[in-house]
């Protein structure tokens, strides 16, 4: 029997190396080991052995059959690797340059909220950060915004599950959580953490519950705009604002105030520009943000005493200075990373 194995196992030894793909391993080795295989015929002639040799014999068997699987397993192997060859092609040489001649390039809003930064930055303003998901002291009440407010409304923005509280960012420990619906929350982050004169941007993401459609989006940015000081007037948020939009849009650039409501600054105006030299945006005046004095509650809130600090505030939005300048006509063209947009700004 001896014999018969070892010629068995011999003449896989010689046949494995020919053999190219899977299937054609498969077919040859249900001719050795397969039920009608020559193996396999070996090991049931085992039954016609005299009762006393069985055990030996079984022993030998189950050794050769070890053997056969050790070269089974090795052909297998290297067919398995030949056909991952087969896919991918020659090996890479990840010493090579990029073969791909686009270089990647900054999204529209990075580039408007870098601009601002840029041109606010020039006259004393540093980037200031909060956290996405607030809570309603830092979002309404300190901005005076009482409970009672439409802006609290259950529906306009998405509030946490009160069981799932994140971290210690409560004043009260009993508030709720909810995503930011402006950046301005950051001005009391900031006047809570330090002491004035402070000239702050915070740039940053908000949520609003709302249904995406050409002018709105569920999720959008803005950049919120805080200096307080002795003796800051609504002068200096109109000179402020006017050296923005002439650095944004050139020197012909105009803004215009026109009074509003905002619960955290008194005077509240909204600001409306007019840049009729850039054949895009035509000549009328558009609507482009909110700002105000900061009202005195709001300082009290911090601990300031509104006798000897004030400030102003602004906060606008970057999709919306975007799709003014650059004529992007639909919000969501933002978000869907199409190249064809993409590469329009890159
Ligand atoms: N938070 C306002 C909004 O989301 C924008 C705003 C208005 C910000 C007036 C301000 C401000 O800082 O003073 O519509």
């Amino acid at each position: 029997m001896e014999a018969e194995l070892q010629a068995i196992l011999a003449q896989v030894e010689r046949d494995l190396p020919e053999i190219q793909t899977p299937a054609a391993f498969e077919q040859y080795r249900a001719t050795i080991s397969g039920p009608n295989g020559s193996f396999t015929a070996v090991t049931k002639t085992i039954g016609k052995l005299p009762p006393a040799e069985r055990p030996t014999a079984g022993k030998l068997i189950n050794q050769y059959k070890t053997r056969l699987q050790e070269l089974y397993d090795a052909k297998f192997a290297q067919l398995e690797e030949l056909e991952l060859q087969k896919q991918i092609g020659p090996a890479v040489d990840v010493t090579l340059p990029s073969p791909d001649p686009q270089p990647g390039s900054t999204h529209l809003i990075t580039q408007v909220r870098e601009e601002i930064c840029r041109v606010m930055r020039k006259i004393g303003f540093t980037v200031a950060d909060g956290p996405e998901i607030e809570t309603e002291y830092y979002c309404f009440d300190a901005l005076n915004t009482p409970a009672d407010h439409p802006a609290r409304d259950a529906q306009d923005t998405y509030y946490m599950d009160p069981e799932a509280r994140i971290g210690n960012v409560s004043r009260k420990g009993t508030e709720r959580y909810l995503l930011r619906t402006h950046t301005s929350s950051v001005q009391i982050r900031t006047m809570l953490s330090e002491k004035p004169p402070l000239r702050i941007l915070c740039p940053g993401r908000c949520f609003r519950r709302d249904t995406a459609d050409a002018t709105h989006s569920a999720n959008f940015h803005q950049i919120e705009a805080l200096y307080v000081d002795r003796g800051v007037t609504v002068t200096d948020l109109k000179a402020d604002l006017d050296y923005l939009f002439k650095s944004l849009l050139g020197n012909e650039a105009q803004i215009r105030f026109r009074p509003h409501y905002f619960g955290y600054t008194e005077p509240s105006f909204e600001v409306d520009f007019k840049a009729s030299h850039l054949g895009k945006v035509g000549s009328d005046w558009i609507e482009i943000m909110g700002c105000g004095m900061v009202d005195p509650t709001v300082l009290e809130e911090v601990g300031l005493d509104p006798n000897e600090w004030s400030g102003y505030a602004f906060g606008l939005g970057i999709e919306r200075i975007a799709m003014t300048l650059y004529g992007v006509d639909d919000i969501r063209y933002l978000y869907q990373n199409d190249l064809r947009l993409l590469r329009q700004f890159a």
